[in-house]
């Protein structure tokens, strides 16, 4: 009897081990099918993954010369960090060749999505064919290239700089007639941006376009300031210290019609009164500036380019086509409207 209760016993424990791999696993169990389920199924565990990664944005910044360019950047590294991308962000200090090896950085470590805002308009066409080859998405931010191949970049996000150039024109040569000076030989100076720049070979042109009309406006000396304030002091000290007669200042942007009011007062003279100063970009020192009395005009570059950055990428990774242009709304701001208008100028 006790024989058969053990054979009783043995079957039911061997009855039971069997049942038991049919059941619910153990906790080791699940471990080791889901292992073997991720074995099997590694490309859609990889497409999960990559669903939930950061996009990985690498913006070449040209450098910070001026609050305009200060302003960008903030706008640029905000919108990326509120979007949740993992941004490399590389600061050129304007040079074409940090920009260069930037991107090529960018190349090697296989970004989704490359940025950049180029310091010069020429020079570009290798690296923009290694971004084209390596398959990565490329958008031209603030300044575009002299590429006349524009399939090597989705899209070009910016301002008409020729548009703002003649914007500053038309508005020299509106003020001069309202002010009964028309007619009147009119000498201006003018400090050009970086040579070689998009803004400073559109500026420079557009503004001439706006006065040619008018043969007693004459720009009788050019040179660069770089964009900055303290190229800008200086370029015009030397104008000065010429002795020929200036009438108006023109400014490719605010920081050098900054630096040169400097110049201007230390010179004994009333920047915005003996020498009309116009500048570019709409920064808030050329308002306090313009509250002063100190400037006469500047015409808007809005630098805010993070948040068009994000949208236009958010598009990019949807599917969508983009516009080759996005281009940027800006407007003129004379002296009579600063006052009103300081209060709103965020950079
Ligand atoms: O490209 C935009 C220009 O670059 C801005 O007008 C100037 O301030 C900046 O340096």
């Amino acid at each position: 009897m006790k024989k058969l209760v053990s054979v009783i016993m043995c079957m039911i424990l061997v009855l039971s081990l069997g049942a038991c791999s049919q059941e619910e696993p153990s906790k080791s169990d699940t471990k080791a099918t889901a292992q073997t389920k991720d074995t099997t199924k590694e490309p859609a565990k990889e497409e999960a993954a990559k669903v939930d990664e950061p996009i990985r944005v690498g913006f070449s910044q040209l450098g910070a010369e001026s609050d305009w360019r200060v302003a960008s950047t903030v706008s640029i590294k905000g919108a990326c960090e509120e979007a949740g991308y993992d941004l490399i962000f590389s600061d050129a200090q304007q040079k074409q060749e940090n920009q260069i090896k930037a991107l090529r950085s960018f190349i090697t470590q296989e970004v989704d999505v490359i940025a950049f805002s180029p310091v010069v308009e020429s020079g570009w066409d290798e690296v923009l064919e290694e971004i084209r080859d390596a398959g990565i998405p490329l958008i031209l931010v603030d300044r575009s290239t002299d590429n006349p191949d524009d399939s090597l970049w989705v899209t070009f996000m910016g301002s008409d700089f020729t548009l703002e150039g003649m914007k500053a024109g038309e508005w020299l040569v509106d003020y001069l007639v309202a002010n009964g000076r028309d007619g009147e030989e009119i000498n201006v100076v003018e400090l050009q941006g970086t040579v070689g720049s998009a803004p400073a070979n559109d500026r420079k042109a557009g503004f001439e376009e706006a006065i040619k009309a008018n043969a007693n406006i004459k720009i009788t000396k050019s040179q660069t300031g770089d964009f900055t304030r303290t190229l800008g002091k200086e370029v015009m000290e030397s104008f000065l210290k010429s002795g020929d007669k200036i009438d108006v200042l023109y400014a490719h942007n605010d920081d050098m019609a900054l630096g040169a009011i400097q110049a201007i007062k230390d010179a004994g003279l009333k920047p915005g009164e003996d020498i009309i100063v116009i500048g570019v970009d709409a920064v808030k020192g050329a308002f306090e500036a313009m509250v002063a009395g100190e400037m006469n005009v500047t015409v808007e570059c809005n630098p805010q380019l993070g948040p068009q950055l994000v949208e236009a990428i958010e598009m990019l990774m949807n599917g969508e086509t983009l516009p080759k242009w996005i281009p940027t709304i800006e407007g003129v701001f004379p002296q009579e409207t600063a006052a009103d208008e300081l209060p709103n100028r965020q950079y």
